[in-house]
């Protein structure tokens, strides 16, 4: 990772292969669209190996191409350097946050987990729901929620005092 960059953020999900990959690839084009894309650097991963070498599931790929996001990231498992390497893990749901807690090597590794509905503005959503064994709309549901959790996110990190 380049030397200018000053936050890690990964996220995770289940599998790595639906929600996200695709919270990497709304992430990575709000920050693109900011010009912080060298400053702030995400990533994603699952608690499965399941999947591990995957791209993401081509039904979720072809609904976030149709809101412009191209989700080219390979399906892997959360290591546990990724608690050094990363300032914030944001899982999307209770089982990804208890499972990455049962996987945190410190209290302070443990301080780096959230839940990314909680940067959520305009949908009052708890979780993200998993899409894999639903249909179109649940992909949709996704969508409108990482959009929004995303686009919170961005303003929070806007707003993060410079060290
Ligand atoms: P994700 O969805 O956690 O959003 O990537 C899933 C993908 C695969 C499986 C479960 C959830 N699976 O059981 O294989």
């Amino acid at each position: 990772m380049s030397e200018k960059t000053k936050y890690r953020i990964l996220f995770v999900c289940l599998g790595n292969i639906c929600r996200s990959p695709l919270a990497e690839g709304i992430m990575q084009t709000y920050l693109e669209r900011e010009g912080l894309n060298n400053t702030i650097k995400v990533d994603s991963a699952g608690i499965l190996s399941y999947h591990q070498g995957e791209l993401p599931d081509s039904r979720m790929r072809a609904h976030a191409a149709k809101r412009g996001y191209n989700l080219v990231s390979r399906s892997r498992p959360v290591r546990s350097d990724d608690f050094d390497n990363f300032d914030l893990i944001l899982g999307m749901d209770d089982r990804n946050i208890d499972d990455l807690k049962d996987l945190a090597p410190s209290i302070e590794a443990m301080q780096k987990i959230g839940r990314i509905t909680d940067f959520c503005q305009r949908i009052p959503a708890d979780y993200v729901p998993d899409p894999y064994f639903g249909g179109a709309s649940g992909f949709e549901k996704v969508l409108d929620i990482l959009e929004d959790a995303c686009e919170g996110l961005l303003e929070y990190l806007k707003n993060m005092p410079e060290e």
